[in-house]
């Protein structure tokens, strides 16, 4: 039995995990003598029932980190995880999706609070119905699996913001994820709640909780472990006195490095590399994945993630046979409902849809991965475990396609306005999500470009009712034309916020208008639009209780009421292809967002939300359907892309590249290492482009892949991905995989641009433009090569860097 204090690497950091005075007694008791057998197992199994109250589960069970293992009562326990985020997955359906996981080996779940989910308010906390965390670890534990708790205050996991609290962007000057006391007192007040509502299910206190999370993947963000301590410290406080770990992925690791937080690694391929970059760091220690992706998250407007089977089971067996412990990222993904699915960066809002292509599927049913994960777990399983049957799916039903027949315009429902003289973002309203129309208004004159600094994150504009052209962050689209007008016009911006980008400083999303709105007329000096009439719209159960419908179709945007009848309940997945693009609302519940777009093309309907009799269905749609029907099918459509239903097509830069005449910046040759790989200017150039040219692959095929791309400015210092855009590719594969060069910016090494192979097979060289916004002095690149093994095609060999001023014969 493993009791008191353990080091690793010189660093006392795990205690036992029993509470207060328990925990002395029996560290006094046993300190002298370690070996007595099953004797002293017996006086003290007995100690701790008295102790404990007769409350035999608390009495029961310990947990530590030993030199090699988890020690759970003092035997190696290989921690099988998957995640499960409670927050997607209806209330209804938790206990059969532990069973599930139970069902397919895992011996333990991992889930993430997201804080904006539990303070809807500053200091008004829920952790009732969907929001009862400490429901879900019970339910967990009646199912036999133990509880990683990762409470953030950020957590990522393509949500709104990563979880931070909308609210939090009031305030201009917030440094969220660092020690300043703008984040720090809020994320303070937030764990402190955690720990009232989750510390007594900690392991010690006998409940299931064996480890909690400082933050997520900090590595990525910033490099301040003083940060980390501080939240360390918050934890502690609040009363977890279980082991506190940190996650990050390979390259991250030594980024923020606490020798009091137990590290584990998070990848999705070529387990050997990582923990070999884990022991670096942490040389002893059990060896643990944090994350492991069996496949990815979906965006809108991007081609569905499909995992590599093959490599997945490869990697899992390689981990369950070598004694090493994971975390599945998803077991079970669910469904981002409501208004909280994020947005990856640059700027790629998540489908509502959180499948994941995980082993259990959104509905929760058995996939061909479960089975084969199943089956390779149930060759590990540990001595006296055995795996239970997964239970029966929940019954699906079918609706026959209906109409929606009355509608309420968005215009003619209009809230009171809050005036203001200029154009601000929703947090200033005091509106966290959903629309806002910002009504003003244009002098007569001629045609003239109307500019916004930046909104987020898509504006319909209109020109006296009429539709103009839309606003689209997606593309950095802050400009639309005006025609001429012979008197004053009211100009109309309604604005549609999607979710917070979850990943890095993005996450420090204002939403809407960051003015100033200016018109600019050939010849003329800009001139600031004021005067300003806004209407909030948060799309919450107030704002739809007030809607006018009337019988029949509507133009433009508009909320659309129908609704169908169901003689038995079951789960069912409505088909939104004959719409626009909006959010979706059954009985009062919001299923998510859609966007005709895809990948995504159905809404799953729990049939628990359902009742027998009238269902009634309301659909906001910003554009206008085809046809304002819907269906339920049996089966989900997720994989059906219509980019040709866009509204605005990526604009493809005009013009013929060329870099004649150009010398390069640098020139080289990169390796296969998959590490961030420098590339050095002998002097700094100054341009406002940059483009890099493969000259060939290390495999010799004709493509070309980049996991990740930076700039480092005069100083050698990358520049942040915020002011870098992609200007332009030569191609990208869009239909095997997703394949698109913004995936050279988003700071996932795990995406990446590929050029197209599934189609055409365009040859080297490849270039790749990076519009850096500005003129400026550029010192060298840094190229991440894309991962996999070392079969996978891509990988840059030789190389040219170039930096110029134009954009290489390009016009945007
Ligand atoms: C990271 C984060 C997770 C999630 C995955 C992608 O590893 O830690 O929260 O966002 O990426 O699904
Ligand atoms: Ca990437």
């Amino acid at each position: 039995m493993t009791i008191g204090t353990l080091e690793i690497a010189g660093t006392p950091y795990f205690r036992l995990a029993f509470g207060g005075r328990m925990r002395y007694i029996l560290c006094m008791f046993l300190k002298h003598e370690n070996d007595r057998g099953t004797v002293m197992a017996l006086l003290v199994a007995g100690l701790l029932l008295v102790l404990a109250g007769g409350r035999v589960a608390a009495a029961s069970h310990t947990f530590a980190i030993g030199e090699t293992d988890f020690l759970l009562d003092g035997q190696r326990l290989q921690v099988r995880c998957g995640e499960v985020h409670f927050a997607r997955v209806p209330r209804e359906y938790w206990q059969h999706r532990l069973k599930m996981c139970k069902a397919m080996g895992l011996n333990t779940v991992c889930v993430y609070l997201f804080w904006n989910f539990h303070e809807a308010r500053p200091g008004e906390f829920n952790w009732s119905g969907p929001a009862d965390a400490a429901e879900f670890c019970r339910m967990a534990q009646a199912e036999g699996l133990w509880v990683l708790l990762r409470p953030g205050p950020y957590s990522c996991a393509e949500w709104e913001g990563g979880g931070l609290p909308w609210w939090l962007y009031k305030n201009d000057q917030m440094k969220i994820r660092t020690s300043d006391a703008s984040f720090l007192e809020p994320a303070r007040r937030y764990l402190k709640e955690v720990g009232r509502v989750l510390a007594p299910l900690q392991i010690t206190k006998g409940g299931p909780l064996l480890m909690v999370q400082v933050e997520n993947e900090y590595g990525w963000f910033g490099k301040d472990a003083a940060y980390l301590g501080q939240l360390r410290q918050a934890l502690v406080e609040s009363g977890f006195e279980v082991p506190l770990f940190a996650c990050n992925p390979p390259s991250a690791l030594p980024n923020g490095f606490r020798a009091d937080l137990f590290q584990v690694v998070n990848f999705g391929s070529d387990p050997a590399g990582a923990f070999k970059a884990l022991r670096k760091i942490q040389p002893k220690g059990p060896l643990m994945n944090g994350e492991f992706y069996p496949a990815w998250f979906d965006t809108w407007g991007q081609p569905h993630h499909k995992g590599d089977m093959g490599r997945y089971l490869r990697d899992l067996e390689y981990m369950l046979k070598n004694n090493m412990s994971f975390s599945i990222y998803m077991a079970h993904g669910g469904t981002s409902f409501g208004l909280w699915s994020g947005a990856d960066r640059p700027f790629r809002p998540d489908t509502s849809s959180y499948d994941y292509e995980a082993p259990i599927s959104e509905a929760g049913w058995v996939t061909d991965k479960f089975t084969r994960t199943r089956e390779v777990m149930g060759r590990y399983l540990l001595p006296g475990e055995s795996l239970p049957e997964p239970p029966p799916a929940y019954p699906v039903i079918t609706v026959n396609r209906f109409r929606l027949e009355s509608s309420a315009p968005v215009f003619d429902n209009l809230p009171v306005a809050i005036k203001d003289e200029r154009a601000r973002s929703f947090e200033k309203y005091d509106l966290g999500q959903g629309c806002a129309l910002y009504r003003g208004t244009v002098p007569a004159g001629g045609p003239a470009s109307l500019k916004v600094k930046e909104l987020h994150d898509f504006g319909w504009v209109y020109l006296d009712g009429h539709l103009v052209d839309v606003m689209d962050r997606r593309r950095q689209k802050f400009a639309v034309q005006l025609p001429q007008r012979a008197k004053p016009g009211q100009l109309d911006i309604l604005v549609e916020a999607m979710g917070r980008i979850n990943f890095g400083q993005e996450a420090f999303d204002q939403k809407g208008i960051h003015g100033p709105v200016e018109l600019i007329a050939s010849g003329s000096p800009a001139v600031e639009l004021t005067g300003w009439q806004v209407y909030p719209l948060p799309l919450d159960a107030a704002q739809l209780g007030r809607l006018k419908y009337q019988g029949g179709s509507a133009k433009g945007p508009a909320f659309w009421r129908g609704g169908f009848l169901v003689t038995t309940v079951g789960d069912t997945f409505l088909d939104v292809r004959s719409w626009g693009k909006g959010v979706l609302w059954v009985n009062g519940r919001c299923l998510g967002r859609f966007w005709n777009i895809g990948p995504t093309q159905t809404m799953y309907c729990p049939g628990a939300w359902l009742k027998p009799g009238q269902n009634e269905v309301v659909v906001l749609d910003l554009t206008e359907p085809a046809q304002p029907e819907l269906a339920g099918l049996a089966q989900p459509i997720l994989d059906q892309m219509r980019r040709e239903l866009d509204f605005s097509n990526r604009a493809r830069a005009q013009g013929q590249f060329k870099t004649e005449g150009l010398a390069p910046a640098i020139g080289g040759a990169f390796t296969t290492e998959i590490k961030m790989q420098e590339a050095r200017f002998a002097q700094p150039v100054k341009g406002r482009y940059v483009c890099l040219e493969s000259v060939n692959a290390h495999n010799g095929q004709p493509y070309a892949a980049v996991a990740e791309l930076e700039i480092l400015d005069a100083n050698g210092q990358p520049l942040a991905n915020t002011s870098l855009r992609v200007f332009w590719a030569d191609s990208e594969e869009s239909g095997a995989e997703d394949g698109s060069a913004d995936n050279v910016l988003d700071g996932q090494p795990a995406t990446m641009w590929h050029t197209e192979y599934s189609g055409a097979k365009p040859g080297h060289p490849h270039h790749l433009i990076l519009d850096l916004g500005k003129s400026q002095s550029v010192t060298g690149i840094r190229y991440l090569p894309r991962s996999g093994d070392a079969k996978v095609g891509g990988r840059i060999k030789e190389y040219r860097v170039y930096v110029a001023e134009q954009s290489f014969g390009l016009n945007p």
